[in-house]
């Protein structure tokens, strides 16, 4: 793998004047060595390719909720699985943050959901057996000169939902989703380009990809058209960067949930992801080489004064990796008990009458009239208490209704509207999460 890595990386200055891609051979350390920032936009933002400006700011929210939980459920032991399908770990809602990034050459931009809970960087391509309707065109390989597929036999070809083609030529992946969505089709090697904040764009040359040719999507996630995955496991964007990025990635989400404006969030690579300086936590990430998920210990939550211990296998304190940071789940979601005593916690902070949710979604309310006086809710991780923003512990689900943004569901799940405006940094050479408060609009 080793030496797939050096060939990866080399920076392409786009000349807007030209419209040249002008390729210089900078070697992968040095050009990286001041790392790399690119755009996430909210897939509910006003300038994504998925807002429906006809629809209602709660109906947004309300949608947003209902993939969340949908995804929830798909963690929920299904027996419908048919033994032989390649399984998957895929955990995104489908809401979340939009990376745009273009494949090929001549490069095809295209817009994916940046999940730090799936590994495989996947797109829909022709030939179709099945596509489902996206807003881009399709990917075509055969126009692409840097497209190559990969052989049953290559190291690449060892991920356990990889399979061979019928012919033998062809290594092949399938990814699946709990509720009926599916990607299949080829591993391939392409060329992906990253365009940077700063101008440049940062070419990936070789990188590993799914070119799905049979695609089912549920309705509710009509709108992703394909994954980057930035999940721990070996095919992941993250992963195949590892060396030239120092194992090191950041993010911060602006709250799109709410798109006043058009302000996108941020996710740095290599030195541009350093996270320090006042204010800034760390804690552990319990997480081995090669698995997707990014584990962190939870051991409490406070609610106002009140703090409330997970108990772990050895008593209080949280069992270690006890909760999944995830960028592509809207909710954070504990185990039902434990949820139980949090959403009791918050409701005694809160001297006002609760009402139903009519959406069914969620399960603390009250009306948004009442003056409701949230109160400070902070995850205390191991080693690191992070405050959660007042503003998005309660999600507006419909005109006048607000609710605790929070769910009963295993495994627990710190989701992206807890993440709000934190910058969140992953080393994963030396192994931590570091949180710092941040207003990610100004950054
Ligand atoms: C956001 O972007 C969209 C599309 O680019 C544009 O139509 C809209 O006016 C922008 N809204 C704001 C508040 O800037
Ligand atoms: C946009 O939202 C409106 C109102 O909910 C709905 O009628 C319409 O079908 C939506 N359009 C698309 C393209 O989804
Ligand atoms: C994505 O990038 C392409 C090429 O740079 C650009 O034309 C397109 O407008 C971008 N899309 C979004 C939604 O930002
Ligand atoms: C997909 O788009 C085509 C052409 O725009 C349309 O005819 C078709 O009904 C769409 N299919 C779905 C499932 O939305
Ligand atoms: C495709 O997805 C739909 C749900 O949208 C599901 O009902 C259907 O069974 C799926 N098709 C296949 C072939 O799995
Ligand atoms: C991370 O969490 C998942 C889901 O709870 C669990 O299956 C996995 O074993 C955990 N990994 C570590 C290293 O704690
Ligand atoms: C919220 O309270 C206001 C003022 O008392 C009332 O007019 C409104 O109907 C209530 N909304 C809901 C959803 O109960
Ligand atoms: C919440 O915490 C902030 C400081 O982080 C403090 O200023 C504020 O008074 C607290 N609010 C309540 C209701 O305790």
């Amino acid at each position: 793998m080793a030496s797939h890595h050096h060939s990866l990386l080399s920076f392409a200055a786009l000349a807007t004047t030209f419209s040249i891609i002008l390729l210089c051979s900078f070697s992968p350390i040095g050009a990286l060595n001041g790392g790399f920032t690119v755009d996430l936009i909210h897939r509910d933002s006003p300038n994504s390719p998925f807002y429906n400006a006809s629809e209602t700011h709660s109906q947004r929210v309300a949608k947003a909720l209902r993939r969340s939980i949908n995804r929830l459920n798909r963690f929920k032991p299904t027996s419908s699985v048919p033994p032989n399908s390649l399984q998957t770990d895929l955990i995104s809602d489908s809401s979340g943050y939009l990376l745009n990034y273009s494949v090929g050459t001549p490069p095809v931009p295209k817009l994916a959901i940046a999940d730090t809970g799936s590994d495989l960087i996947w797109l829909q391509c022709k030939p179709c057996i099945k596509c489902y309707n996206q807003t881009a065109p399709l990917f075509y390989p055969e126009m692409s000169t840097t497209y190559k597929t990969v052989s049953c036999t290559s190291s690449l070809c060892k991920s356990p939902y990889n399979s061979c083609s019928i012919d033998g030529t062809r290594c092949q992946y399938s990814v699946e989703y709990g509720d009926g969505s599916f990607s299949e089709g080829d591993i391939a090697v392409e060329t992906i380009t990253l365009g940077s904040t700063t101008g440049h764009s940062v070419t990936l040359r070789k990188t590993i990809i799914g070119c799905g040719h049979n695609n089912n999507d549920t309705v509710e996630s009509k709108a992703s058209t394909g994954i980057v995955g930035l999940g721990g496991g070996k095919a992941s964007l993250v992963s195949q960067l590892h060396s030239s990025i120092g194992g090191k990635f950041s993010y911060c989400l602006v709250p799109s949930i709410y798109p006043q404006d058009n302000t996108s969030s941020k996710l740095s690579f290599g030195s541009h992801a350093v996270v320090s300086g006042f204010g800034t936590v760390s804690t552990p990430l319990e997480y081995k080489r090669s698995d997707t998920f990014y584990n962190l210990t939870l051991e409490a939550m406070s609610v106002g004064s009140k703090r409330l211990e997970l108990s772990g296998s050895s008593g209080s304190g949280g069992s270690k990796g006890n909760i999944i940071i995830d960028s592509g789940s809207t909710l954070t979601s504990f185990p039902t008990e434990f949820y139980s005593k949090f959403e009791s916690a918050v409701a005694e902070e809160i001297n006002f009458e609760r009402i139903d949710d009519p959406s069914h979604l969620l399960s603390l309310c009250y009306n948004n009239s009442d003056d409701i006086d949230v109160p400070n809710i902070t995850a205390h991780f191991s080693g690191a208490d992070v405050q959660l923003n007042p503003g998005f512990t309660f999600v507006s689900v419909t005109y006048g209704i607000a609710c605790l943004a929070f769910a009963a569901s295993e495994p627990s799940i710190f989701g992206y509207l807890a993440q709000s405006n934190l910058l969140v940094g992953y080393d994963l050479v030396e192994k931590t999460i570091s949180f710092k408060p941040t207003d990610c609009t100004k950054l």
